[in-house]
């Protein structure tokens, strides 16, 4: 009889081998194992009641056995297919795998350092349209279409009669319309020219247009504020000069220099041997822009300037080149800080 029931665990084992799910596995528990089951049933044909003395004792440890082995064949199988279930296996002692952050780019860096500084100053620092009218970029910032300025900038101009900005300058007189006087506003963002890519210039860059108008401005606030914006950015002292600039927009109109930050003015490749850096246009916003903003130039004035993050950043990091920024280049870009 106990080969009987060694032959029906057999069949269980080969049951349960086949057997893919918990409920397949719960299944053949209840056919073999449940009081109903084929195991009961074999027990019941032996009818142990019947047997007397030894025979009895020892068929009861027999039908025991075969009950143990069949619940432990299917206790096994259900955590086999439930791990199988829930994916491989893996060893939770071993060390996680390398997440790597990102870093914050070089250019990015220095626009948050003069957006913080601009900021900490009471501008509101804000962005406009890349795509502009040719009054905007233009007319508007006393650039008529005759006038040898706009040589300056080589334009992306669109088959829709609008242009790509070729500065930030074209948010001034809608800032002047929107906020009137007195006014600090900042525009960050992408401009464009149609230019030939060299060690210093991209046909797309990153500029800072700063305006400040109010009762009373004069250069000494331009100077100062040039200078701490600055001072912020560099985290370092810095020595500025002006030299005069031509700007249709601004008058007077000034090239702020730096005292090179490589050399500290003892002259090097980097400033030319010159001991000074040109980063900064900048000036006296012109009473007629004023006016096309709606500001009385009789009451008010004021400075702006623009400044290239591009080279801000080059000055900053003492990158010589513009194609080390904009590049790709992970090993550049991994040796800055992940949070600015
Ligand atoms: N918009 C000028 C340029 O990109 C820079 C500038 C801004 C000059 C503001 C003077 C005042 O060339």
């Amino acid at each position: 009889m106990s080969d009987r029931l060694d032959s029906i665990v057999d069949e269980l084992a080969r049951a349960l081998s086949s057997a893919r799910s918990g409920a397949e596995v719960e299944e053949l528990r209840r056919a073999y194992l449940g009081r109903k089951g084929a195991i009961a049933a074999a027990i019941g044909e032996i009818g142990i009641a019947t047997l007397s003395g030894d025979a009895r004792a020892e068929t009861g440890r027999r039908v025991q056995a075969a009950r143990e082995r069949a619940g432990t064949l299917v206790d096994e199988r259900a955590v086999a297919v439930s791990q199988a279930v829930s994916g491989p296996s893996y060893d939770t002692t071993l060390p996680g795998s390398d997440r790597r952050l990102g870093t914050v780019h070089p250019v990015a860096l220095a626009k948050k350092s003069i957006e913080d500084a601009l900021r900490g100053m009471g501008f509101l620092v804000t962005d406009g349209p890349e795509v502009v009218s040719e009054y905007l970029n233009f007319d508007s910032l006393n650039i008529p279409s005759d006038h040898p300025a706009r040589d300056m900038h080589d334009t992306f101009w669109l088959t829709n009669g609008l242009l790509l900005r070729t500065h930030t300058s074209s948010n001034q007189v809608p800032a002047l319309k929107r906020h009137g006087a007195p006014l600090r506003a900042a525009f960050v963002g992408r401009c464009f020219r149609y230019e030939d890519i060299d060690a210093t210039h991209e046909n797309t860059f990153d500029q800072v247009e700063g305006i400040m108008v109010g009762r009373g401005i004069t250069i000494a606030n331009l100077i100062a504020v040039m200078k701490f914006m600055l001072e912020e950015a560099f985290e370092r002292e810095i020595t500025v000069r002006l030299r005069p600039g031509y700007f249709p927009f601004v008058e007077p109109g000034f090239e702020l220099d730096i005292r090179c930050t490589i050399c500290d003015g003892q002259g090097c490749k980097t400033c030319k041997t010159i001991g000074w850096i040109e980063l900064l246009p900048c000036g006296m916003v012109h009473p007629s822009v004023l006016c096309e903003g709606g500001v009385d130039p009789e009451v008010f004035t004021g400075f702006a300037f623009g400044l290239g993050l591009t080279r801000l950043a080059m000055m900053k990091y003492g990158i010589d080149h513009v194609r080390v920024l904009n590049g790709g280049d992970m090993k550049v870009i991994a040796q800055f800080p992940v949070v600015p």
